[in-house]
């Protein structure tokens, strides 16, 4: 642990106004400062520093902590590197970490590992015995410019090819599978884990070699790709391939596609904005990392049914975030990789500038489910495209597609135009009897954190108690003196959401061993999502004083929630007791 009065002198000596102000222009008008969001791409400033509670919080991404997430986020830190790189700009003496359990001694092996790894597997092409790599590659159509700028490689088809250069370099079995170069075999010798396949690096925004991606030569068995798995320096939802290229490039916005050949063809061709996952679906994490260099994302994905799934996935995350985008259909090819190869690049570059739109693309999808050909197939496509359109929120864009929807389907624009107004008002309708009292004591909008992840739907499903929660926890940091009475009525284990019950439990136990529970102290307990959850829970908080009495509706809101039968409860239920529960209802409104 690192000694809590370090902590509050390093805290002392960084004044969150101060950090932040070297990575953001900020501006102040009264007590707080706001400037351009540095984890999102905005052109509005929603990013706030508050030097009162010494915390940051952005109304764009959601985005929050103090001193040390701020770092931890903007320097991809864990919390302790992200304390010593404080002191260092502190100019104090970081103190002996006994928590130090050497996991930052063994992310340095493991990076040096992967750079001679990489080294050796491009070496390799040059070698006699890789000769059949770099066949492969060229075949796939790659220069050795493009060869040498991605690092790519071979490794050779032997067992412990190597694991034996490795170990003469001084590496340990052991460093070598945290690394997950090798694996281990049942006789517990370690083997190769890519052998005889083309290697692609995975190079992180610092320029260090994390992981590889490995593509068998030909028709032998094993998967065709194989990746890395997560190691403690690579985290496959949280990187993206070739990003540190195209975070420099000066084409518009990032092109995602499936695969590394996709982007390492385009990138050959000069649209060198081309990213790809890492052999996963594309995850929340990713998006906000994509949003960090640009505000428009190109989908480039494969034309096939799995691709079109991609970028229904793709389309839903990055609106989420507020992203614009753009889908490419390729025609003709089945990925991008292929289309460049027998169509060019001037060709690739006509696509980029017809990509159409989201909504353009739902339509069109829309439309090929129908065979319009037939009146029924052209009723039914009406119906499903009316209660689409309906649902766009921009009257503007809503009549441009739906006068582009006549059209294209032969009906009256005005008829199309009622339909979609009558589905419009009742959709309206059910909505707000959806939308109680609950949703407008919410406030501020959303809470950020994992944007559309399992957390928001929490949030969503449970408004009521989770607005609760929100206030409990507020009055808790504000008024720790309560503590005693709030926890003599409710304990964590008896919150509802997720987040704030994790919260929740860090908060209790450091009340009670009477340790200090301001955003400084609890961030070394917290993880940066939860850290933002905090700071807007603060920020609800900010300027309004919490009475007893609040604080005890806040626990019976919690309470009556507890004692609430499920579906599944209630519909097991015998006659008496089933009116005897209806009886507690009306008693609970009286
Ligand atoms: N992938 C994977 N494991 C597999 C197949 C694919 O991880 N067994 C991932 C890889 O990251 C790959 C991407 O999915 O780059 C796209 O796969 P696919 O479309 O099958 O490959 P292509 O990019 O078309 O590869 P190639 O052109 O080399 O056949
Ligand atoms: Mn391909």
């Amino acid at each position: 642990m690192i000694p809590e009065e370090f902590i509050q002198e390093l805290k002392y000596h960084s004044d969150i106004v101060d950090v932040v102000s070297s990575y953001v222009a900020l501006r102040h008008r009264g007590k707080t400062h706001s400037g351009l969001c540095p984890f999102h791409s905005e052109k509005t400033p929603s990013f706030h520093v508050y030097p009162d509670t010494q915390s940051f919080y952005c109304f764009g991404c959601g985005a929050g902590g103090d001193v040390v997430t701020f770092i931890r986020r903007i320097e991809n830190l864990e919390y302790v590197e992200a304390l010593r790189f404080l002191a260092q700009r502190a100019g104090l003496a970081m103190p002996e970490d006994v928590r130090d359990d050497g996991s930052a001694r063994m992310k340095m092996r493991i990076l040096e590992i992967n750079r001679q790894t990489a080294r050796i597997f491009y070496e390799n092409l040059t070698s006699p015995g890789g000769r059949e790599g770099l066949r492969y590659l060229r075949q796939r159509g790659l220069s050795d410019k493009t060869i040498r700028r991605f690092g790519l490689g071979y490794s050779m088809p032997g067992w412990d090819t190597l694991a034996k250069q490795l170990r003469s370099q001084g590496f340990t079995d052991e460093e070598m599978l945290s690394a997950a170069v090798v694996s281990k075999g049942r006789n517990g010798s370690v083997f190769d884990m890519f052998r005889g396949r083309v290697m692609f690096p995975i190079i992180d925004l610092r320029g260090n070699v994390i992981g590889f991606g490995g593509r068998k030569l030909g028709e032998e068995s094993g998967p065709k790709y194989l990746n890395s798995p997560d190691t403690p320096v690579f985290k496959k939802s949280r990187n993206l391939f070739a990003l540190n290229f195209a975070k420099a490039s000066k084409e518009k916005g990032i092109i995602l596609c499936e695969g590394y050949m996709d982007v390492i063809a385009q990138h050959q061709a000069g649209f060198d904005n081309a990213v790809a996952t890492l052999g996963t679906a594309l995850t929340p994490e990713q998006c906000r990392l994509l949003s960090q260099y640009t505000d428009q994302v190109l989908l480039s994905y494969d034309a096939d049914e799995a691709g079109q799934k991609a970028t229904r996935r793709g389309i839903e995350l990055l609106s989420q975030i507020g992203m614009k985008i753009k889908v490419i259909h390729i025609p003709d090819a089945k990925d991008p990789d292929e289309f460049i190869k027998k169509f060019g690049a001037q060709r690739f570059r006509m696509l980029l500038e017809g990509s159409s739109n989201a909504t353009e693309f739902a339509i069109a999808r829309i439309r090929e489910k129908y065979d319009t050909d037939t009146d029924d197939g052209r009723m039914n496509c009406l119906k499903e495209l009316a209660a689409f359109l309906a649902e766009i929120p921009n009257p503007i864009e809503r009549d441009v597609y739906q006068s582009r929807v006549a059209l294209d389907l032969g009906i009256s624009k005005d008829i199309l135009g009622a339909q979609v107004a009558s589905l419009q008002k009742r959709m309206t309708r059910s909505r707000n009897r959806k939308e109680d009292a609950d949703l407008r004591i919410y406030a501020i909008k959303g809470n950020g954190t994992n944007p559309g992840g399992i957390n928001e739907l929490q949030r969503r499903n449970n408004m009521k108690c989770a607005v609760a929660e929100d206030k409990l926890l507020g009055v808790l940091i504000r008024n720790p003196d309560y503590f005693r009475h709030i926890a003599a009525r409710i304990q964590p284990e008896q919150f509802v959401t997720d987040l704030n019950r994790t919260i929740a439990q860090v908060i209790y136990r450091r009340l009670e061993q009477n340790l200090p529970v301001d955003m400084p102290s609890l961030s070394g307990e917290l993880e940066p999502e939860q850290m933002s959850q905090l700071s807007r829970i603060l920020l609800d908080a900010s300027g309004i004083k919490s009475t007893q009495q609040e604080t005890d509706d806040y626990i019976d809101v919690l309470l009556q929630n507890q004692n609430k039968p499920t579906p599944q409860q209630i519909g097991a239920m015998d006659d008496e007791q089933f009116r005897e529960y209806m009886a507690s209802l009306t008693a609970g409104k009286r």
